[in-house]
């Protein structure tokens, strides 16, 4: 996730404009910024790595010069977060300057097509290949408008973008379009925007214009003209009017960040479908050399290793073990040595415990491998191989999209590996690869249909002093994550364990009334599942399951059930079936009154050991 910016003003400078918008956008992304203005047929551009505050006090951004320009504030996917990297990424004239948002799958292809032919790269980006293609488009036919070749240049695209594009040669045009990143424009009588998002232009202007996949805009003066990619034909569409607030704005109409940040995760999987095959295999190839592999990591990112534990058993037959990274170095400390592998999961790449446990791995030279949602973070710099894991910043403190992007990136891994291994069947590597594929539209599906039924389990259950949360294999880990979830932001105590293991001691606590939810997706735990429901039943717990649609067999079993679709192989489920449980946490939390974003005693990223 990165924010883009551009302006075209009748009057006055474009730069503090934009440098004002970017800091609004900063929640996108902050690990550089640079922006690019046009001023008597000259280009001028200024970046740099860092804050905008940062970049700011050492460049002075306001200082360039004309009324027309685009800005970026990145969150590094492609490329490390230097200098080089930032965007206004140029063509090799110097003529075209891009600001991108979004991953382009296939640039390695058409990186190594256009260095066939001449064009000379600057930076390790996706991006600029946007510019390079663009200047190709011009230079095969120069009799084409900066829109025409920029219609050519995008149609060889695969992947996501939002793109905003200047050139001296049409210096009183933006030309931007978009294909699954965000893209709005925002017009007032002597000025028009084009942005990521509304909150960007909203002290601007309150008239806005939504962008829709696979359309391009040219912005000038005049207004704006939008066209469809595919075709070139004419798309009318008129302003809208905003009411909403900046700070309504920002969390795009949700109550808070974490609904929101639920809701965003069909398109967090998406982009985490779009990582590099070749970082994917390069880890891959570590994991396979390995002689012991340890899956190290604090909280929610925890969760997902005792996910990854099952996923690299089940499809790749490798043995792996998850350890809380505040434990690691009095239980693995000795040990640990060159021929160990250290997996170590952090979304913010800089939480204390799991860093130590890293280190103390690294001094007695074992192989360090990260996986991690902040490129340019600590882990990055000491990890041998990194995998970032593209799901945007997160701003509710409660993980969420951080947390379903692990899974799938962590899934990716075990079914990549299981490849190499030749432990799976083509055919069923190709089942599996097709139900990853799906998994967004699955979560989706969960949003639109599921989400009312929970609001009305967390009316229902609001008061519950304890929960339990059970499941058996894979399942066990959503349990771990939809219990710390509810006891974070909902402050109520709440207990998961492997369903088996109830009647060594927990069954006790259970008596009438007391609220038992059961993760059931429908594999090869199933039917024993249903003796712990049983047992817990017996004892006048209300049952509450997350069940397969049409799994009549619990359905009949539960007080509440909420469902999941069908055909979910056992190994992902994870990934859906933790949905509900999020939203659960959520909604208790709402009907308690306390504030989802801000759990007390809590932060988003625990740096002190
Ligand atoms: C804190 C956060 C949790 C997070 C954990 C690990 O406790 O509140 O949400 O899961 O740190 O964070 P990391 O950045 O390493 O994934």
């Amino acid at each position: 996730m990165c924010g883009i910016f551009g302006c075209i003003l009748k009057d006055g400078n474009a730069a503090p404009i934009i440098h004002g918008a970017l800091k609004r956008l900063e929640y996108r992304g902050y690990d550089s910024v640079g922006e690019a203005t046009l001023y008597e047929g000259k280009l001028y551009i200024k970046k740099d790595q860092g804050k905008i505050d940062e970049v700011n006090k050492i460049h002075n951004l306001d200082d360039l010069p004309g009324n027309i320009g685009i800005g970026h504030t990145r969150w590094a996917t492609h490329g490390a977060p230097l200098q080089i990297n930032a965007h206004p990424h140029l063509d090799c004239s110097g003529q075209i300057a891009v600001v991108h948002n979004g991953i382009i799958e296939n640039f390695s292809e058409l990186k190594q097509e256009l260095e066939n032919i001449g064009h000379v790269f600057r930076s390790k980006t996706d991006t600029e290949v946007i510019a390079h293609l663009i200047e190709h488009a011009w230079k095969t036919n120069p009799s084409l408008s900066l829109a025409e070749a920029i219609l050519e240049a995008i149609r060889r695209l695969e992947g996501s973008y939002a793109i905003a594009v200047i050139s001296p040669k049409e210096p009183n045009k933006i030309v931007c379009a978009r294909n699954e990143s965000p893209l709005v424009i925002g017009v007032n009588e002597n000025s028009i925007y084009c942005a990521s998002d509304i909150p960007a232009f909203l002290p601007l202007t309150n008239k806005a214009v939504i962008i829709n996949d696979g359309e391009l805009v040219t912005l000038s003066l005049e207004g704006y003209e939008i066209k469809k990619i595919s075709d070139s034909s004419l798309v009318m569409r008129k302003p809208k009017i905003l009411d909403w607030t900046p700070e309504m704005a920002l969390k795009q109409g949700y109550p808070h960040f974490m609904l929101k940040e639920i809701h965003e995760q069909p398109a967090t999987l998406r982009n985490t479908l779009r990582l590099q095959e070749h970082y994917l295999d390069l880890m891959t190839t570590f994991l396979d050399r390995a002689h012991e592999v340890f899956l190290v990591a604090c909280g929610t990112s925890y969760h997902a290793c005792l996910a990854a534990s099952y996923m690299f058993s089940k499809l790749a037959f490798l043995a792996t073990y998850p350890v809380i990274a505040s434990e690691f170095v009095e239980q693995h400390g000795k040990s640990v040595n060159i021929d160990s592998t250290i997996l170590a999961v952090s979304q913010s790449g800089e939480t204390a415990d799991t860093l130590a446990a890293v280190n103390c791995a690294r001094q007695r030279a074992a192989t360090i491998l990260g996986l991690t949602n902040v490129i340019g973070s600590t882990l990055t710099r000491i990890s041998r191989v990194y995998i970032g894991q593209q799901s945007g910043p997160e701003i509710g403190v409660a993980a969420t999209k951080t947390f379903t992007s692990q899974l799938s990136v962590l899934s990716q891994l075990a079914l990549r590996l299981a490849k190499k291994r030749g432990k799976v069947s083509q055919d069923e590597m190709d089942f599996l690869a097709e139900k990853m594929e799906k998994l967004p539209d699955i979560v989706e599906t969960i949003l639109q249909t599921q989400e009312e039924k929970v609001k009305q389990i967390a009316k229902k259950y609001k008061d519950a002093k304890t929960f339990f949360f059970l499941g058996r294999g894979t399942s066990t880990a959503t349990a771990y994550e939809g219990r710390l979830k509810l006891m974070e932001i909902a402050y109520v105590p709440a207990i998961a364990f492997p369903a088996g293991e109830s009647k060594h001691g927990p069954i006790s606590l259970v008596e009438q009334g007391f609220p038992v939810i059961f993760i059931c997706p429908k594999d090869g735990t199933h039917k024993t599942l249903i003796g712990n429901i049983m047992e817990m039943k017996a004892r006048g717990a209300s049952i509450i399951t997350i069940i397969e649609e049409g799994d009549s067999e619990i359905r009949e079993l539960a007080d509440d059930y909420v469902e999941i679709p069908n055909g979910v192989p056992e190994v992902l489920s994870p990934i859906p079936y933790v949905i509900p449980l999020q939203l659960l946490a959520y909604y208790i939390a709402i009907e308690r009154g306390h504030n989802p974003d801000r759990p007390r005693n809590l932060a988003k990223s625990v740096t002190v050991k």
